[in-house]
């Protein structure tokens, strides 16, 4: 193997010749020659109802479609071709409790609840392309539910539960869901987010949804509105609902989700995604780079309403067999030993997680961990956001004990799966995340669009297509190609900044626009100033974001008050409380300060650039368009 610049972990020779891929340059070659090859090979491996005539259609670029003329289903690929096999009684899904309680689903068990799910569905009127928004906590409903949307054609809309009133409101009625799937409360941390009690006020502004569906979750009582609401339980236990469902037979092309993101300016913007491409993109990606066999038990600790979860928690995993573990509760609840007991009593042999949590874990020492056996351990996994290496370093050697190697995973929502990524038979440098998937082409790039010299910061673009990739921005086909196809010609842009080091390593800096990677979680200045300016005392507002040890990155705002409102203690925690209530708890700024104005552009645009200069004590560069 050849000899790497850097701090270098090489793979053990356990690794080398057990892994699927032991050879990656191999791998990549055979790719980069012939893409279409590559990805049809893995295609096959899949189940279609008709095969495709192209695999790649680049007519109408960067609008590519791949797969086209085939028909599919992710579902019935997830669960339905299982049960033709062994693995009928294999185990799909393990879920535990936050309380500790826990649920386990073989594939039969899954496909008969999710079958099941599906004829409620249609019970209540869902037709194949019909919007379903689910709004829940981390239970297997969670998953059953995107799975019988799939199954029955329609497009599931996750929000996630930590997202709050306004942001599950401007996802309703942007996608403008019939039906909205909403759990009565979730557990976190012992107390419960009544997230029915949310869903509700929501839907005071939102007009769209005509059934609320409500899962049982807490038990603690909550508002039904009659002929509207009704409970899940009650309707899936009716003599007319059994499990018998016929899976619809969709073009590869036909949507499959939308799942809302944060961008630079305005709203969240939906990305779409389709059935047939992203089924390969997450079924290949999982496989190679979590070295998927059947004895593993992985478990992906994010949240299933982001879209590591959408294709690391439930496609990924069920399309290639495996066993997926979901957690309901908090890393360190009610102990630091959660995810270190979790690992033991299930036999977690690969454990994907983010750096914050790590972080954040790290911090109780390592007593913790060292109170688990941990030894079913074989393989590690990062992302989010860019790993610290005293991080990697910590997680390789406490949790997996020198001997797992650790996927940094560098995608996005709008990628679908793994871009930068290692296999376990690469050797790793902590903090970077090695090089693109196999027949990905990347570069990064100077303003003018010339690629930058080895270790210089640029902007990170593809400049291939792939099958998982997003098809569109759902409604908003021009936005797609001004945000993602614009800047440079023909190449997509990722948003981060990066280097390439000497040996074609790539390390992810962080984004280059006004979006925020909080605890991993990503969100828009943008959506926390509309917040702020939401409240009756707030005539404008800035948000942006510093460096927290923990967090990653902190929000810290700026307000400028309307006339007549004085500031005060109460009011900056009001204020707190309110973007909290609007956005979610995740959004809650670390500071508010009071300010007389704000720095702008002399076109009106506030220059949160110069705010965050000053708050970092660093010089703001170039303020030639600042006004007076
Ligand atoms: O900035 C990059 C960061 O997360 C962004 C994408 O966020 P989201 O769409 O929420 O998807 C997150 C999960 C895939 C990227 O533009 N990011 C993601 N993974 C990494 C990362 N930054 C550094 N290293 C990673 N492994």
């Amino acid at each position: 193997m050849k000899k790497l610049s850097g701090d270098v972990y090489y793979p053990s020779e356990d690794i080398l010749n057990n892994a699927i891929v032991k050879d990656w340059n191999e791998m990549d070659k055979f790719a980069s020659e012939n893409l279409e090859g590559f990805w049809a090979k893995e295609a096959e491996e899949l189940e279609w109802f008709e095969k495709w005539d192209k695999v790649l259609d680049d007519t109408k670029k960067p609008f590519y479609k791949w797969f086209t003329g085939a028909k599919t289903n992710i579902a019935y690929n997830c669960l339905d071709v299982h049960l033709k096999t062994y693995r009928k009684n294999k185990v799909a899904l393990i879920w535990e409790g936050e309380k500790g309680e826990s649920r386990i689903f073989s594939y039969f068990a899954l496909h008969r609840e999710v079958s099941r799910f599906a004829n409620v569905l249609k019970s209540l009127g869902v037709q194949k392309g019909d919007r379903v928004t689910l709004y829940m906590g981390r239970i297997p409903e969670l998953a059953m539910g995107m799975l019988a949307c799939a199954r029955i054609g329609a497009v599931h809309s996750v929000v996630y539960g930590g997202f709050s009133v306004e942001s599950l409101h401007e996802r309703l009625e942007d996608s403008h869901s019939k039906v909205l799937i909403v759990c009565d409360g979730a557990y976190q941390r012992g107390k419960i987010i009544p997230l029915k009690a949310i869903a509700d006020e929501a839907l005071q502004r939102a007009a769209s949804v005509e059934s609320v569906l409500v899962v049982k979750r807490t038990g603690e009582p909550v508002n039904m509105e009659f002929g509207r609401d009704i409970w899940y339980h009650e309707l899936v236990n009716l003599p007319i609902i059994n499990s018998k469902n016929d899976i619809e037979k969709v073009d590869a092309e036909d949507p499959l989700f939308m799942l809302y993101t944060s961008g630079t300016t305005g709203k969240p913007k939906a990305i779409l995604h389709t059935h047939g491409g992203y089924m390969v993109g997450t079924y290949s990606t999982f496989k190679y780079v979590f070295d998927i066999n059947d004895e593993d038990r992985y478990w992906c600790a994010a949240d299933p309403g982001w879209v590591t979860g959408h294709s690391y928690i439930v496609y990924g995993p069920l399309l290639n067999g495996a066993t997926s573990m979901m957690y309901e509760g908090a890393p360190n609840y009610p102990f630091p030993n959660r995810w270190w007991q979790i690992i033991e009593k299930y036999g977690i042999t690969i454990l994907y997680t983010a750096p914050t949590a790590i972080r954040g874990l790290m911090r109780f020492g390592e007593a913790w961990p060292n109170r688990h056996d941990l030894s079913s351990l074989r393989i590690l996994g990062s992302v989010g956001e860019p790993i610290n290496p005293e991080a990697w370093r910590w997680y390789h050697r406490v949790i997996g004990k020198n001997n797992c190697p650790i996927m940094d995973t560098w995608w996005q929502t709008e990628t679908g799966s793994f871009m930068i990524t290692p296999m376990p038979c690469m050797p790793l440098k902590p903090g970077s995340g090695t090089k693109p998937f196999p027949g990905l082409k990347m570069d990064i790039l100077d303003e003018a669009g010339n690629p930058v010299k080895d270790n210089e910061e640029g902007f990170l673009v593809i400049k291939t297509p792939w099958p998982a990739m997003m098809r569109t921005i759902y409604k908003d086909p021009d936005k797609y190609i001004e945000k993602y196809w614009s800047k440079y010609d023909g190449m997509y842009l990722t948003g981060d900044s990066a280097k390439r080091d000497e040996d074609g390593y790539y390390w992810i800096i962080g984004r280059t626009d006004d979006v925020l990677k909080v605890s991993g979680y990503r969100l828009g200045t943008a959506e926390i100033e509309s917040a702020l300016v939401s409240h009756p005392a707030v005539a404008e507002a800035a948000a942006i974001g510093l460096p927290h040890e923990l967090k990653g990155n902190a929000i810290h705002t700026f307000v400028i008050l309307k006339s007549g409102f004085e500031k005060s203690e109460k009011l900056r925690e009001d204020l707190i409380y309110h973007v909290g209530h609007e956005v979610g708890p995740i959004a809650k700024p670390e500071s508010v300060e009071f300010v007389d104005v704000l720095p702008k552009t002399r076109s009106g645009k506030i220059m949160r650039r110069v705010l965050k200069a000053r708050a970092l004590g660093e010089d703001p560069g170039n303020i030639s368009t600042l006004e007076e």
